[in-house]
């Protein structure tokens, strides 16, 4: 059987990554793993049952009743099915960005989605991004970027993504926002945020999206010829 590439994007909320790899993927031919999409899933999902995301019983009660898939459309892009229902716009307000930090913390969540994740990289080329794949989900990955910027330049692409699309954007909120994701991704015992030691770090936060994307070419070539 000929060999999976895999790429491994992580790095702290905002940083570009699921922007980045998927450019990456449309231009690589790769399977675009938005993995932070699944943790959201389960966040939304025990939302809807009411139960808290730092309810660790409850988490551990409910995570059997939920099952999670990927789909990918026409264009290539993730779709998250919770028990047969596509949620992937539901799944991306800032309340459960906040929540799926928090249900990211419980292992039992952690290893449901660590098998799926694994088995889709066994079965494809894949990008995948999130903030432990390659320190846990892959730590074999053929190449490893930490992507990151300043808190303050995420906040305000965030804001400026909002305002684009005509929502009500508060910087202070959101910059607020970040660093405590930032906080609870980083200090959480299980699979916590971090560079891993093989990774390349490209800190964005003087680039545009054309220039990332060519740096990390540039290393995707170095590392595995493609
Ligand atoms: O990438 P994102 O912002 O959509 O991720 C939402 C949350 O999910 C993030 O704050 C932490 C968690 N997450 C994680 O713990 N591990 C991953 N590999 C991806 C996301």
């Amino acid at each position: 059987m000929a060999k999976n590439y895999s790429i491994a994007i992580d790095g702290p909320a905002g940083a570009g990554k699921s922007t980045i790899a998927k450019r990456l993927a449309k231009e690589l031919n790769f399977m675009y793993v938005d993995t932070g999409a699944m943790f959201r899933t389960v966040a939304y999902f025990l939302d809807l049952l009411g139960i808290s995301p730092k309810d660790a019983d409850g988490v551990e009660r409910y995570i059997d009743e939920l099952t999670v898939e990927i789909e990918y459309d026409s264009d290539g892009l993730q779709h998250m099915i919770m028990n047969g229902m596509d949620v992937s716009d539901d799944i991306r307000t800032q309340d459960i960005s906040q929540k799926a930090s928090l249900v990211a913390a419980h292992g039992v969540v952690r290893d449901v989605l660590l098998d799926m994740q694994r088995s889709v990289a066994k079965k494809h080329n894949v990008i995948m991004d999130g903030r432990d794949i390659g320190t846990v989900v892959l730590p074999k990955a053929d190449v490893k970027i930490f992507l990151t910027a300043d808190p303050a330049v995420r906040a305000k692409r965030r804001c400026d993504e909002l305002l684009a699309k005509g929502e009500k954007a508060d910087l202070p909120r959101i910059l607020k926002e970040i660093e405590q994701r930032d906080y609870q991704d980083t200090n959480r015992p299980i699979a916590p945020l971090k560079q891993a030691k093989d990774a390349v770090k490209v800190d964005t936060s003087a680039l545009d999206i054309d220039g990332v994307v060519a740096a990390i070419k540039k290393i995707v070539e170095e590392k595995i010829g493609l």
